[in-house]
């Protein structure tokens, strides 16, 4: 490839990159705080640090932090050196805009770099708000209405459910179920179903979501928190397809079931008793009938997950007595020493949740 057409296509790629209007707004937002530092010569390395980081559209930071070249450096390193001396001193300096040439940005560094760093942080935020809102505005009105997601819908619909909830399961929901991608790929993956059983189904969102698509006769969640199983079940008022049992998935009745998932309840035990749970389920299975088993496993970038849940179960929020986290290795082979044959779609893990794997696992038939 000749060179331009390369560097079109890098820049392309780029530019698609978190690439939401929303996104794009805020890579424009903190690229203009850099922008308004005083670390000349470090905005560049400064501002791909952050987009890195913050996982921030590298061009649009890195045109956002373009706001401190001429002929706007000047004033904004004047209008930051005085706002910082006002605060940090509680005077304004007798220094112009005129005095902030490029000359002389060596020495006003060295002498009021404190005021500088103070007030280019604050003007930088001011400046920033509305520019990356009218980021975010034009770079959506240039895209059109988008067209509508009609999974947005049916998670409104189950989220609705909840009204009555908790506030904390409420909360707690409005954030999962967009944020999370197994809801979907699980009630995608499924199709309709006669029997399915959700094992440490929490507040039930899988057996609701199933029951409103009207993808499961039977929808029945097995849950040992009182509370959640309690919410859960008000939740479900009128959907006739859903059964919340309360009750502990390792010793429940399991009925004979076209589908068993597991989402996100085995690592909460030792080996032993997580082969205990897939036999189990396995044992539920109806001839050709699935388990659908996520889980985050012990490799790649599932460090923040863990983290969350190792928060979440110290709080009490998830309910388990330990935590065990299998490779996603150990998690086929556990399930193919049941006889059942593993599939992997793709996108089980989201932004927030590095590291999960989904995996269907399917009994043979009779
Ligand atoms: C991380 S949450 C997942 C909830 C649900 N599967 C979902 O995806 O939204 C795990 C749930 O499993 C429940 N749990 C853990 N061990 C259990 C057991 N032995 N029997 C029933 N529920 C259990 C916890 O109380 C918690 O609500």
């Amino acid at each position: 490839m000749a060179t331009t057409p390369r560097i079109r296509a890098l820049l392309s790629r780029l530019w698609q990159e978190h690439a939401s209007p929303a996104r794009l707004g805020a890579a424009m937002g903190v690229g203009v705080v850099v922008g308004c530092s005083p670390f000349f010569g470090l905005h560049l390395p400064l501002g791909l640090g952050l987009a890195l980081l913050l996982r921030l559209n590298k061009l649009a930071v890195v045109l956002g932090s373009q706001i401190s070249i001429p002929p706007l450096a000047p004033f904004l390193g004047f209008a930051s050196v005085q706002l910082g001396a006002r605060i940090l001193e509680g005077r304004f300096l007798t220094l112009g805009a005129a005095d902030f040439t490029l000359a002389r940005i060596p020495e006003l560094l060295g002498t009021f770099f404190l005021s500088w760093l103070l007030g280019g942080l604050l003007v930088g935020l001011a400046l920033a708000l509305p520019i990356g809102l009218a980021t975010a505005l034009v770079v959506r009105l240039r895209r059109g209405p988008a067209s509508p997601d009609p999974w947005r819908a049916e998670l409104a619909a189950a989220l609705a459910r909840y009204r009555e909830a908790p506030r904390g399961h409420r909360g707690y929901l409005r954030f999962k179920l967009p944020m999370d991608p197994v809801y979907r790929l699980v009630c995608e993956g499924l199709g309709r179903v006669e029997t399915v059983v959700d094992l440490g189904t929490g507040l039930a969102p899988l057996p609701i979501l199933l029951a409103q698509r009207g993808q499961a006769r039977r929808a029945i969640g097995i849950e040992w928190d009182a509370a959640k199983a309690a919410s859960a079940r008000r939740a479900a008022a009128g959907l006739e397809a859903v059964e919340i049992r309360e009750g502990d998935a390792r010793s429940a009745e399991l009925p004979e079931a076209d589908a068993v998932l597991l989402i996100d309840l085995l690592h909460y035990y030792p080996l032993e008793e997580q082969r205990a749970l897939l036999a189990r389920a396995a044992a539920a299975l109806r001839p050709g009938g699935r388990l659908a088993v996520r889980e985050t496993v012990r490799e790649g970038r599932s460090g923040l997950t863990r983290l969350l849940e190792g928060i979440a179960v110290a709080l009490r929020w998830n309910k388990g007595p330990g935590l065990r986290y299998l490779t996603t290795a150990e998690l086929r082979g556990e399930l193919e020493q049941l006889g059942l044959r593993c599939e992997e779609p793709s996108g089980a893990s989201s932004s927030l949740h590095k590291g999960n794997v989904l995996l269907w696992a399917r009994a043979g038939s009779a």
